[in-house]
């Protein structure tokens, strides 16, 4: 079994990044990004504090505005707007989920595309299911970051997706298409999940359920990924049996360590895309 090591290879992302923060910033660019929280979710929170800190050491100027739970879609909106048109900002993200009665479909429309780091726009969403993507998103774009540094080839494996969120799932399922792998999806209403995981090369598991994915689910020499982080009790943990699932898998990823640092290095990464993106570098 060989470690899908996120954290070592997010790393070298991250120096990489740096070095490229410094050579815009010698030519008079000092790379933006954007980041708005609503509310006081305290996993979102601690999500949006990681990824500002990330954008700190790598010398990418971060804006945070937090915004109380009752703010109105509008006031949402509007601030977006002001972001839009904003030139010091190449990159937004509005950190999701938002509150119940803000449409979240509206606030992702209303982003300029080009400074869409998050891929959510249906305008980016739509140019990934075509095959000429603007940006992936963060968390499936790790996973092929990945799957590229340790030279899984994806052409003809049998992929199984389990969770269909419009954050992992389904820009996964593009990102394996257009690498020509064989994809199936898993969600809520799969009828026998050990049925369809059985028998797949790669296994990618995004729910947010511990042991949800078990030894006796999986193929001997099976690729296993795990993008799921629950809290039990002072542990973090991920969809997969790790202790004994690693047993039969040639590759998988551990939590924490795995996916989560990639997700951080490519919202960098988008960032610096955004630069030329709307700078038409
Ligand atoms: N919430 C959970 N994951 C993400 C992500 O990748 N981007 C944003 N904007 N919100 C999230």
């Amino acid at each position: 079994m060989i470690l899908l090591d996120g954290k070592a290879l997010s790393k070298k992302i991250r120096e990489g990044i740096k070095r490229k923060v410094v050579e815009l910033k010698q030519s008079g660019i000092i790379p933006g990004l954007a980041v708005i929280l609503i509310g006081d979710n305290p996993a979102s929170q601690l999500y949006v504090n990681m990824k500002t800190k990330a954008c700190e050491d790598v010398g990418i100027y971060s804006i945070n505005h937090r915004m109380p739970a009752e703010i109105s879609e509008d006031e949402l909106i509007s601030v977006i707007k002001m972001l839009n048109d904003n030139p010091m900002v190449h990159g937004i993200l509005v950190q999701l989920p938002l509150p119940k009665h803000i449409d979240e479909e509206r606030v992702i429309e209303s982003i300029d595309y080009k400074k869409d780091i998050d891929g959510f726009h249906p305008y980016n969403v739509g140019r990934l299911v075509r095959g000429y993507p603007l940006y992936y998103s963060c968390t499936p774009y790790g996973i092929m970051k990945l799957f590229e540094e340790y030279n899984i080839e994806l052409e003809g494996k049998d992929a199984v997706i389990v969770g269909a969120g419009n954050i992992t799932g389904k820009p996964m399922a593009s990102m394996l298409l257009n690498a020509n792998a064989t994809v199936q999806m898993c969600h809520i209403y799969t009828k026998d999940l050990k049925d369809k995981t059985i028998n797949a090369d790669i296994v990618i598991s995004a729910v947010g359920k511990p042991n949800l994915i078990t030894e006796d689910m999986v193929k001997e020499g099976s690729i296993v990924v795990d993008v799921g982080i629950s809290r039990v009790g002072d542990k973090v943990v991920g969809d997969v049996d790790f202790e004994n699932v690693s047993k039969k898998s040639s590759y998988i990823t551990p939590v924490p360590g795995g996916v989560g640092p990639m997700t951080i290095a490519m919202l960098l990464s988008n960032t610096i895309k955004a630069v030329e993106v709307n700078k038409g570098l």
